[in-house]
């Protein structure tokens, strides 16, 4: 049996059909709030049997703050994918962030630690790694430094990561991936898959801002991958390409038929651009779409490296160009079924 946590998020979902296609057996975790919509779809787009597969997977009903339930759902399980975290950078929502990210991992970690021989893939993220500003890429080795700006969600993520350590530390089996931006279909109103729907409104800005991204299917395909290697007690990063924002937009605005970026952000207009819509947010009580450390990051450069896992594992990533075609064209025809 092998349980997922996030399972209704966008990793969760595709992992559980790459699992599923493998005939494993899951238990898939949500809580009574969760919406299971996008993970149906990602079995209609990607499962081989959809209706079966579906129908054969345990749900299970668990909030990692949950100390409880989250015992109740990892009885008898043989692995644990743990995908589950706030993937927010508005820091309004730190307490929520904080809590679910570290203290939701921290649980996690004391159940394992009383069981035997389960196995733990955590999902972490290149902004829990470390930044050296002399040398150009980042790897897992890059000690990290807090420094100033790091948003609430940068500092959850590797305090999460921290969790694992302790607990590798004390006997977990565990291995950990860093992936960078992940890029995938589904859920056009949110996370990073928001972004096809930002250029096909129209996107006529980029800024100078570099970092790495991934396709999500090579994301769960690389987790599935080190669990069946036990390639316990290490750090993956798991990236394709290093883009800047302008291609990214560029290649996206192609796929989707629409007028790529053309106008250039200074960081200056970035940095009124956040106070702005945080003055906006506040009047109209909702959530700001740009944030001081989403506008910052859009003028970020930063160089990822996937050489560890490529050189131990042989593994091949998607061309990012290629992952965004694919994307575009899910994108395409959802709009063209409304
Ligand atoms: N997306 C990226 O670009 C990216 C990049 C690098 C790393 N990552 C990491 O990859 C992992 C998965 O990200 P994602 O993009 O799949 O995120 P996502 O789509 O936002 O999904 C998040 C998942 O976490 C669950 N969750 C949130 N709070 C929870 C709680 N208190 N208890 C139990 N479950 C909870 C959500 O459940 P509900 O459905 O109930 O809300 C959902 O299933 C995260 O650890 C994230 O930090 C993401």
């Amino acid at each position: 049996m092998i349980c997922i946590t996030g399972a209704t998020g966008m990793v969760g979902a595709h992992l559980m059909v790459q699992l599923s296609n493998k005939g494993e057996t899951i238990r898939a975790l949500k809580r009574t709030s969760s919406d299971l919509q996008y993970v149906r779809k990602i079995f209609t787009l990607y499962a081989h049997q959809p209706e079966e597969q579906w129908n054969a997977i345990e749900w299970v009903i668990s909030d990692l703050n949950d100390i409880g339930s989250l015992e109740d759902a990892l009885d008898q399980v043989k692995q644990v994918y743990h995908c589950a975290a706030v993937v927010s950078f508005n820091t309004s929502e730190r307490q929520k962030i904080m809590q679910t990210n570290v203290e939701g991992t921290a649980n996690l970690v004391n159940i394992l630690l009383q069981k035997d021989g389960v196995g733990l893939c955590h999902v972490s993220s290149i902004a829990a790694l470390g930044y050296d500003e002399k040398h150009s890429f980042t790897d897992e080795q890059t000690e990290w430094k807090k420094r100033r700006h790091q948003s609430v969600y940068a500092l959850s993520k590797h305090a999460a990561e921290r969790e694992i350590w302790r607990g590798i530390a004390e006997g977990l089996n565990a291995v950990i991936v860093n992936p960078s931006v992940i890029l995938g279909p589904g859920n056009w109103q949110s996370g990073s898959s928001e972004l096809f729907a930002l250029v096909w409104r129209g996107m006529p800005f980029y800024t100078e801002g570099i970092t790495g991204y991934v396709d999500v299917r090579d994301v769960v395909k690389a987790m599935i991958m080190l669990m069946e290697k036990k390639l316990y007690g290490q750090r993956y990063i798991v990236s394709s390409e290093n883009l800047s924002y302008r291609q990214l937009f560029t290649w996206i605005a192609e796929g989707l038929k629409k007028k790529p970026p053309h106008i250039h952000v200074h960081p200056w207009i970035g940095e009124l651009a956040w106070r702005w819509y945080w003055l906006i947010a506040k009047v109209q009580g909702k959530k700001p779409a740009i944030t001081k450390e989403t506008a910052r990051s859009s003028q970020t450069i930063r160089y990822f490296t996937a050489e560890k896992i490529s050189s131990q594992t042989a593994f091949q990533f998607i061309p990012m160009q290629t992952s965004i075609d694919d994307i575009c064209r899910h994108f395409l025809a959802d709009h063209d079924q409304k």
